[in-house]
């Protein structure tokens, strides 16, 4: 017996130009009070948004907007939430355009939003501002989120986390007493996702290479993930496929929408996949390094790829798997279009050359035990002692 769970999917869109479009979309989808979340430098700076914006002014939309810096903080997504109920209650639909931060802020504001709006309607008395979106993240709060969501349109412009097509956001505190953990509900599954290469291209090749190898993870740790099953298996090989195809040339300068858009597709299927099978030990590893200093999820990712991958190569007497993790890896490596697993990893080796590594943040030998303790193992294939954890951590200091 088989039981395959496979969570709900945006409708997606692929289509060069379908930015520009927004006020047709908000149109059709019956929208009439759109929310706009943006990132500091992705779409602002394009000839698009002054086009569009425009745009829905004419066509009689008024909209609230906001600008992420960073990766989410819950202070960034509880002004925003205090903001639309005091000046646009009645939003009713939440437009995020931009990168994985940007659209994690969009995935909150929008679940924030609507359960802000709920509790206020029940308990009329409360103050506004009071609501706290921390309440709801797992590990943190002491709240489950209810599903309510205002729907989100989600606009990636760059190829990385998936977040377009999964349940979470990941908010994060940086620092000391620090975390990075998920807002997760079923029902935040974006309602629309929108890959507009045209958004994508010029992307800084350090971004495009940082995004890339998060996707990368995604792609490869779903695959090899304990709970896998033949259609996650199917859409990650698709994905590993695309970002072989594409990954190299984008990195190497090349720069057309068709590359974008494959890549794009691949980052896509990513956050398909790690909602349904869940991820492995680079993302358990990302968790507590991610809390402790400013570094970018993808340069972890990439910076931990190699040597991850490489000792669960060794580890064939105490696999965690169903499956035989060694030929899923070469599968993996085959759809990629490398010759064998052992090829992958010395090309993960060579990607992670043009990375700053850990020392770079500011992370010392000695807080390396702390984190190993704090590394979970997700869904990764094999069993890693702390020990095990400590190595790999030092190989990328
Ligand atoms: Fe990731």
């Amino acid at each position: 017996m088989m039981k395959v769970m496979m969570p709900a999917q945006p409708e997606l869109l692929i289509e060069a130009g379908s930015f520009r479009r927004l006020p047709e979309l908000l149109q059709a989808g019956g929208y009439r009070s759109p929310v706009l979340v943006t990132g500091g430098r992705s779409v602002r700076g394009r000839d698009e948004w002054g086009i569009v914006t425009e745009a829905l002014l004419e066509a009689g939309y008024p909209f609230l907007e906001f600008t992420v810096r960073g990766e989410p903080s819950p202070e960034t997504v509880n002004d925003a939430i205090g903001e639309i109920l005091r000046d646009a209650p009645g939003s009713d639909v939440v437009v995020a355009i931009g990168g994985g931060s940007a659209l994690d802020t969009g995935k909150a504001v929008a679940a924030g939003a609507a359960m802000a709006v709920a509790a206020k309607a029940a308990a009329p008395g409360n103050k506004e501002g009071t609501f706290d979106i921390s309440r709801y993240l797992e590990g943190v709060g002491d709240r489950e989120p209810s599903g309510e969501t205002l729907p989100l349109i989600a606009f990636p412009t760059t190829a990385g986390t998936g977040t377009e097509a999964s349940m979470n956001a990941v908010i994060s505190r940086i620092g000391p007493g620090g975390f990075k953990k998920s807002l997760r509900h079923p029902r935040f599954v974006p309602s629309m996702a929108i890959i507009d290469p045209d958004l994508h291209q010029g992307c800084p090749l350090e971004v495009t290479r940082a995004c890339g190898l998060d996707a990368v993870t995604q792609l490869l740790e779903a695959y090899v993930s304990i709970a896998a099953s033949p259609l996650t298996d199917a859409l990650a090989a698709l994905g590993l496929q695309k970002a072989g195809a594409s990954f190299p040339r984008l990195i190497a300068g090349e720069d057309t929408p068709e590359l974008r858009a494959e890549m794009a597709l691949a980052a896509y299927l990513s956050g398909v996949c790690l909602a349904a099978a869940g991820l492995g030990l680079v993302h358990g590893f990302a968790s507590p390094l991610g809390a402790m200093r400013d570094i970018p999820h993808g340069v972890v990712c990439g910076l931990l790829l190699g040597p991850t991958v490489e000792h669960a190569l060794r580890k064939d007497s105490v696999s965690r798997s169903p499956a035989d993790h060694r030929s899923k890896y070469g599968n993996a490596a085959r759809a990629m279009g490398f010759t064998s697993a052992a090829a992958m990893v010395e090309q993960f080796f060579d990607w992670a050359e043009a990375l700053r590594r850990l020392e770079e943040y500011r992370f010392t030998q000695a807080e390396i035990p702390l984190i190993a303790r704090n590394t979970g193992l997700k869904n990764h294939p094999v069993k890693v002692e702390e020990q095990e954890s400590i190595r790999i951590l030092e190989s990328i200091l």
